[in-house]
């Protein structure tokens, strides 16, 4: 195989035996003290000869449990269609680790309720919510008043591919409502939350990072087989200074690419 590792010190060592020191048992800390080098440089050598470390990652090594990734919830018991799977809001709450403390909003709220602390927000009055309000517009809060924002917005979506557009329009259907285009929401839905409070959403599409947040984590839901597949996006709303330290950081890389670009 050409060598395409460069670098004095990764062409002097022992490759073939990194490779193997690393799918012993040795970890790649133990492996990079062995040869006195870091552990990104094992790093690049196992990963350019395809010998990375993923056995506990295989299929065969998967207890029954492990088979099952993201979330199986039951289905749906409610009368009316679009409810949350069964047992997704306290897989949630436990995920979460959300309190009696924490102040909540469920947005689209449908028919949940809502316990006390926490607040719904729906278009449809019939549903009784805390806020009958349209989410495409202002929404009726305050800045940073909630903890932990939950939506389960229509899954409605405009798809572009190969100039034509498919359109998926559950909304009308459905809750005789208008489509809402995803992100038509999400600004006013990032104001009301405070910051470093959580903003999951419940969709068909893998939602992008909104403005001034982190993505956390990401569970697929499926309430078992035949059943659609959808992805719960969690993210962080930033602090004032986490947001100062990215685009500091942003500006920095900015610099070094323009130094770069006016060396070459
Ligand atoms: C997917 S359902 C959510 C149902 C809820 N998860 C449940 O378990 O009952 C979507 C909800 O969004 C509401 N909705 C539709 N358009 C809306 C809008 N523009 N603003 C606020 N709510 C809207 C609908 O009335 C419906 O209740």
């Amino acid at each position: 195989m050409a060598l395409t590792l460069k670098g004095r010190l990764v062409e002097s060592l022992d490759h073939m035996q990194i490779c193997k020191d690393l799918q012993s048992d040795m970890t790649y800390h133990e492996v990079a003290e062995k040869h006195g080098c870091s552990k990104g440089t094992v790093h690049r050598i196992v990963n350019h000869y395809d010998m990375m470390k993923y056995k506990k990652n295989r299929i065969t090594d998967q207890s029954v449990h492990g088979k099952r990734r993201g979330w199986a919830c039951g289905r749906p018991t409610a009368k009316y269609k679009g409810a949350y799977p069964n047992g997704f809001l306290k897989r949630l709450d436990k995920l979460l680790g959300i309190t009696e403390e924490d102040k909540v909003l469920h947005l689209f709220s449908g028919s949940i309720g809502g316990r006390e602390n926490e607040d719904t927000m729906d278009i449809q009055k019939d549903h009784n919510p805390t806020f009958v309000a349209d989410a495409r517009e202002t929404f009726p809060m305050g800045d940073n008043t909630y903890d932990v924002l939950i939506s389960d917005p229509p899954y409605d979506c405009e798809e572009e591919s190969n100039a034509k557009v498919v359109k998926i329009h559950y909304s009308n259907p459905l809750w005789e409502t208008e489509p809402v285009r995803p992100y038509s929401w999400m600004n006013e839905a990032v104001r009301v939350t405070k910051e470093g409070g959580y903003i999951c959403v419940l969709h068909h599409l893998t939602y992008k990072t909104p403005k001034n947040c982190v993505r956390e984590m990401m569970v697929s839901v499926t309430c078992g087989p035949n059943t659609r597949v959808r992805i719960l996006s969690i993210f962080r709303k930033m602090t004032k200074e986490e947001v100062i330290a990215a685009e500091k950081e942003t500006q920095l890389v900015r610099e070094i690419k323009n130094a770069i670009e006016s060396t070459n």
